[in-house]
């Protein structure tokens, strides 16, 4: 079979309605609009209205593609969903979002790769579009992060939002774009700074695992963020340098945004200018698996992001997993 170079034809975006700013934190835990903002560059994060979930949101994203691109649902080939707050166990999101959509051609799978699950499941989408074997693959990165975020506990509650983004992956018509390159990496010894303890088969929910929180985010901060900003400098480096790229010949960064210190740390390191970098974590938190593809759509509605860049992405996050991605950008 013919190797096909594989590359984004189509995106969209989802944000819930309701908005939760620092000021309305300042009432619910012991913490500053200043602090959040010094400390995180967040502003304000938006969080999914009651039984909204991660599926209804991806569904939302899609139609929002839909709109812009006239994309057809039945011709899509595959759905793979980077996702940590899936509807539920079983079925798959991705069987969910397949039925919402009316994707009746797909077949699809949930991906778990926490912060980096975009990266990873557009891997996976460039895999299956260059093998050419599959045409069109739809990638989703949706999370509902408010449903696993303790909104007693100020040392996470100010971190998190919800939305979903989408892309469409498929064989590029032109060889000169699409995804050049990608580096995805993992180290489970990061197991043990960031993730939720019960809920699954180690410790099945039970009166006492509610109780204990057990079915919300534990984060260590400080080392997370120094192995965040280490981690996503050197994979992107790594995979500039052996492509014979230098920081100047990226046209758009779009880093997870989990912390605007760890993006400016991870600027710096890469030296890019600040036009080279999408930051929208003010306006919609850590949103998990959702940044960076949020990130491609505001930056080309921005007019950031044009035919021919080179877009840069990168993610680093629980498990630990870290991963970079080099695309042409081509529409
Ligand atoms: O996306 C997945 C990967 N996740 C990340 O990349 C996140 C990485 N980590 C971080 O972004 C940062 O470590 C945090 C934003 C989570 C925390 O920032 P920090 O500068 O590392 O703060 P800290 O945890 O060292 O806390 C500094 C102080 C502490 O007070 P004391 O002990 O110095 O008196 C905290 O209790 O800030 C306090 N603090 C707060 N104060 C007001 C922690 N959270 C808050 C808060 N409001 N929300």
């Amino acid at each position: 079979m013919k190797k096909n170079k594989a590359t984004i034809t189509a995106i969209g975006k989802y944000t819930p309605e309701k908005i939760l700013n620092n000021f309305d934190l300042e009432k619910m835990v012991d913490t500053t609009d200043k602090w959040i903002r010094t400390r995180t560059g967040i502003f304000e994060r938006h969080i999914a209205a009651e039984g909204e979930a991660t599926s209804d949101m991806a569904i939302a994203a899609f139609k929002d593609m839909q709109k812009r691109f006239g994309t057809n649902p039945e011709e899509i080939d595959v759905i793979v969903v980077a996702t940590i707050t899936p509807d539920m166990f079983f079925p798959s999101t991705a069987a969910l979002i397949q039925d919402g959509i009316g994707a009746t051609n797909a077949w699809g799978f949930d991906l778990s790769a926490a912060c980096s699950g975009f990266i990873y499941a557009m891997v996976v989408a460039t895999q299956l579009v260059e093998s050419g074997r599959y045409k069109k693959v739809l990638v989703v990165g949706s999370d509902t992060m408010s449903t696993i975020t303790d909104y007693t506990n100020r040392d996470t509650c100010v971190l998190f939002g919800d939305a979903a983004s989408v892309v469409l992956v498929e064989p590029s018509e032109n060889e000169e774009y699409g995804v050049i390159d990608y580096l995805v990496k993992m180290d489970g010894k990061g197991k043990d700074l960031l993730y939720m303890a019960a809920g699954g088969s180690r410790n099945p929910a039970t009166h006492e695992t509610v109780d204990k929180k057990m079915h919300y985010i534990y984060q260590e901060g400080k080392p997370v963020f120094k192995f965040a900003v280490s981690k996503m400098a050197e994979i992107s480096t790594e995979l500039l340098k052996r492509n014979s790229l230098k920081g100047s010949d990226v046209g758009l960064f779009v880093p997870h945004q989990a912390n605007k210190r760890i993006i400016d740390a991870c600027v710096n390191r890469l030296k890019l200018e600040d036009s080279q970098v999408m930051i929208n974590i003010d306006k919609y938190a850590n949103t998990t698996a959702a940044t960076i593809p949020l990130g491609i759509v505001d930056g080309y509605d921005e007019g950031r992001l044009k035919k021919g860049d080179l877009l840069l992405i990168s993610a680093f996050g629980g498990g630990f997993t870290w991963g970079s991605m080099l695309i042409r950008w081509s529409l």
